[in-house]
């Protein structure tokens, strides 16, 4: 029988300003996911945090955009929210861009990854958990993952990859989807998903099997909500082995830290650091972004795990990549490339700043 593994992930207030969760948020999402596992609503869940963010790791037989599955996410956050007003947490319920459930989280605020699998006989997934950056950030290392030989030896020397992927991709701002084929598409493919901030991928399909290997969040809370409220701060699930690149190869784009959107006011350029959960409380300008990696095997839709993945020496010098960048692109203070293009940047003065000197301009 199918099963669906959901990620629905929000955030509903930081602690202290932006940088991490309060326990008090998170425990109240695992005890929520644990009733609901209870009364049979999930065959399995797990809270978990990035920064300020609460990511629901919920397994279940309901499919993907599941009315019930969507609504007790929703009414998680929302409950985490009363105590994070209590607390007087920061941005209290920010995600939450609607005053009531209508029947699907999507366009709602919070982010959401679904996969429906029919499990194998070992079927080891991978969660990741993104803070302080945009969705679309995962079109990098997903283009590494999937097609690019020299991170997935697989793509090479595996029969079950050797017919490459295919990828979907949504234009964030004109809502479509097209699809590509890997290999033999992958310029045109490029030309698109090397613009993340306006198109990102979707989903990711194994060519041989049909089977789906990945999916992101591709919500974008600027574009919902049409001034900015926070970052997006994407989710990823992807599955490994056999027909699907190996865990090693899952995890290996991210031993370089690369540059995404975010960081500090959601406005500057800045490095992907991976991170172990213990890590993953961005502080220092608000950043730099964070990844974290979850494994699990699943077993009959039960979550076994997590093991923290980039809780692993190996990543130490992507990490100190990550801080020698964020050093560097510091040094620009307010300046492109740290600072983003006009049109990017989540915040700005330059209407009001625009107004005022309006008059003070002469031809040259
Ligand atoms: C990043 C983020 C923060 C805030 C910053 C200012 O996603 O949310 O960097 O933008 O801390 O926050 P406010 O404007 O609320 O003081
Ligand atoms: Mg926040
Ligand atoms: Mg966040």
């Amino acid at each position: 029988m199918p099963q669906t593994l959901s990620v629905i992930k929000a955030d509903i207030g930081g602690w202290v300003g932006h940088s991490a969760m309060h326990p008090e948020v998170l425990d109240l999402g695992r005890e929520r996911l644990a009733q609901a596992v209870q009364s049979g609503l999930l065959i399995d869940g797990q809270a978990h945090a990035c920064g300020d963010d609460m990511f629901l790791v919920m397994s279940h037989d309901r499919g993907e955009d599941n009315t019930e599955v969507h609504q007790y996410a929703w009414d998680t956050f929302t409950a985490g929210t009363e105590i994070a007003k209590k607390l007087k947490l920061y941005g209290a319920g920010q995600d939450l861009l609607a005053d009531a459930f209508s029947g699907n989280i999507r366009g709602m605020g919070p982010g959401s990854a679904e996969v429906e699998l029919v499990e194998r006989q070992s079927e080891p997934v991978i969660v990741f958990m993104g803070d302080k950056t945009s969705s679309g950030s995962f079109n990098l290392p997903f283009y590494k993952m999937f097609a690019d030989p020299f991170n997935t030896a697989g793509l090479v020397i595996a029969d079950a990859l050797h017919q490459g992927f295919a990828f979907e991709v949504h234009d964030l701002k004109n809502h479509k989807k097209i699809m590509f084929n890997a290999p033999e598409e992958i310029y045109d493919l490029l030309v698109f998903i090397g613009s993340p901030a306006h198109y990102a991928i979707k989903r990711v399909v194994a060519r041989s099997t049909g089977e789906v290997a990945a999916v992101s969040s591709t919500d974008k809370l600027s574009l919902i909500a049409g001034r900015y409220v926070g970052k997006d701060d994407p989710t990823a699930i992807v599955r490994c082995q056999n027909s699907f690149p190996a865990v090693g190869e899952v995890i290996e784009p991210f031993t370089t830290p690369y540059i995404v959107e975010g960081f500090m006011r959601g406005s500057h350029y800045g490095p992907w650091m991976p991170t172990s959960v213990a890590d993953a409380h961005p502080a220092r300008f608000d950043g730099p972004p964070r990844v974290v990696a979850l494994g699990f095997q699943l077993s009959g839709g039960k979550l076994v795990g997590p093991r923290d993945m980039f809780d692993d020496p190996s990543y130490n010098n992507a990490r100190q990549k990550a801080n020698d960048i964020s050093d560097f692109l510091r040094l620009h203070g307010p300046f492109e490339p740290h600072r983003l293009p006009l049109d990017e940047m989540e915040y700005t003065t330059m209407p009001a700043v625009a107004a005022k000197m309006a008059n003070r301009w002469s031809e040259i």
